[in-house]
């Protein structure tokens, strides 16, 4: 089996301070987590000051560093936007794509998804692609129906279990301190690993992290649940000691 991959989202959150400071925590306890992949998305301002600030620390084949978004396209006239490859240039290897807060505050579709998803894997990045249900669909008993849409729209073509992270993140979740009950977060996960099935050659090894008010309290737990591969941190990730406790407490794995 994979090693866990714990992966912090910093959101719009962090300035060059930031990123030294977070360095120099993760520096002190990184040692303890070598059971688990370490993956932080800060802004993309900070891509590259983090990146040095891991060398300079020592840590930075320990913690790999990636996107939040990127466009779909190589280059060109889209303002404000970020490539995959700009993204790799800098050092990143991974990319979150389909964030439900891309999917709502821009109205990204999961064509538009899978698009950047496939530009993740031209660059060479892995593609991290969010799915998640809202908490009207859950209540409407869709969630699964929205889980296997979302799948089968965002998954790149020529995804592998290498190139190919799938993060579950209801979006009722995300912020608010709210998780699923673990039943449903073990069904979820299957349904999504069924789904991808469909799309992929081989999905034992197929990442799915779970995601939405992960924080070192509830993180033993939700790590020890079958079917999940990791965890994708937003707020608790911002603090390099609970990012850190989280990872501590995922399972062992070869
Ligand atoms: P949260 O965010 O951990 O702050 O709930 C998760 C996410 O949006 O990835």
């Amino acid at each position: 089996m994979n090693k866990v991959l714990i992966a912090g989202n910093w959101k719009m959150n962090g300035l060059t301070g930031d990123a030294t400071r977070e360095a120099a925590a993760l520096a002190d306890g990184v040692a303890e987590v070598a059971h688990v992949l370490l993956m932080i998305a800060p802004p993309t301002t900070l891509i590259h000051p983090l990146r040095i600030k891991l060398f300079e620390r020592g840590i930075a084949d320990r913690v790999a560093v990636g996107g939040q978004d990127c466009h779909a396209e190589v280059n060109g006239a889209h303002t404000g936007d970020v490539s995959a490859e700009m993204i790799a240039d800098l050092g990143g290897s991974h990319v979150i794509v389909g964030h439900s807060e891309r999917r709502t505050d821009h109205g990204e579709s999961d064509a538009m998804v899978k698009a950047k998803a496939e530009a993740a894997l031209r660059a060479g990045l892995v593609a991290i692609v969010c799915v998640g249900e809202t908490e009207a669909e859950r209540r409407g008993g869709e969630t699964l129906a929205v889980l296997a849409r979302q799948v089968a729209g965002s998954l790149p073509e020529g995804a592998t279990v290498k190139n190919t992270v799938i993060a579950y993140e209801p979006v009722w979740a995300i912020g608010t301190g709210l998780t699923p009950s673990t039943d449903d977060i073990v069904e979820a996960h299957a349904a999504i690993r069924a789904t991808a099935a469909d799309r992929m050659d081989a999905t034992d090894n197929l990442r799915i992290l779970y995601g939405g008010s992960v924080k070192p309290g509830n993180a033993a737990e939700l790590l020890a649940l079958d079917g999940v591969d990791g965890a994708l941190v937003g707020g608790a990730s911002l603090k390099a000691a609970d990012f850190l406790a989280i990872a501590a407490a995922a399972p062992a794995r070869a």
